[in-house]
């Protein structure tokens, strides 16, 4: 569970950075690294974006805090990335070497998270954390991780 203080501490910067930013791009490295800062069990947060157009479909990794992941292009059958961008789906994964449809990017992670970010009601990427922490990620911790996924999906969506 997140501590209530570093919780209220990453809205507040999320208020922030919501209003200052003026592209996407900005808003997304500036929420990966008030994630990755300030939630001590986030160590590897990072966004990844449906290539417009692309076919078949890929994600392509974004802003990111962490370590260089070797997965920089993930087509959607593959990974827990691709499962929930094609289910529209937020997926917790409290140990991530019991799921067959994980792809490793460091070998200290236990646990994921992916939330889809969506813009008119389509899939248009997803922010991903994973944590060297068994089931690291609780009810909490999904709502947080949802509401800055919906942050810039409502950002992406105002701008187009
Ligand atoms: N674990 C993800 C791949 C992305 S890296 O973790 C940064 C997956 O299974 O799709």
């Amino acid at each position: 569970m997140p501590s209530l203080a570093k919780a209220q501490e990453v809205r507040k910067g999320l208020d922030r950075v919501i209003a200052t930013s003026v592209s996407a791009g900005e808003l997304m490295a500036s929420v990966a690294k008030l994630l990755h800062e300030n939630m001590l069990k986030y160590n590897w947060v990072g966004f990844y974006m449906l290539e417009p157009s692309a076919n078949p479909p890929v994600l392509v990794l974004g802003p990111f805090q962490g370590a260089m992941t070797p997965h920089t292009r993930i087509p959607l059958n593959q990974g827990i990335c691709g499962a929930a961008a094609s289910t529209g789906k937020t997926l917790v994964i409290d140990d991530v070497s019991a799921d067959s449809r994980y792809l490793a990017c460091s070998t200290e992670t236990k646990s994921e998270i992916v939330a889809p970010i969506f813009v008119k009601g389509k899939v248009v990427g997803e922010l991903d954390i994973d944590s060297h922490f068994h089931a690291a990620f609780s009810a909490e911790d999904r709502e947080l991780v949802e509401h800055c996924a919906d942050l810039v999906g409502k950002f992406l969506e105002t701008a187009k």
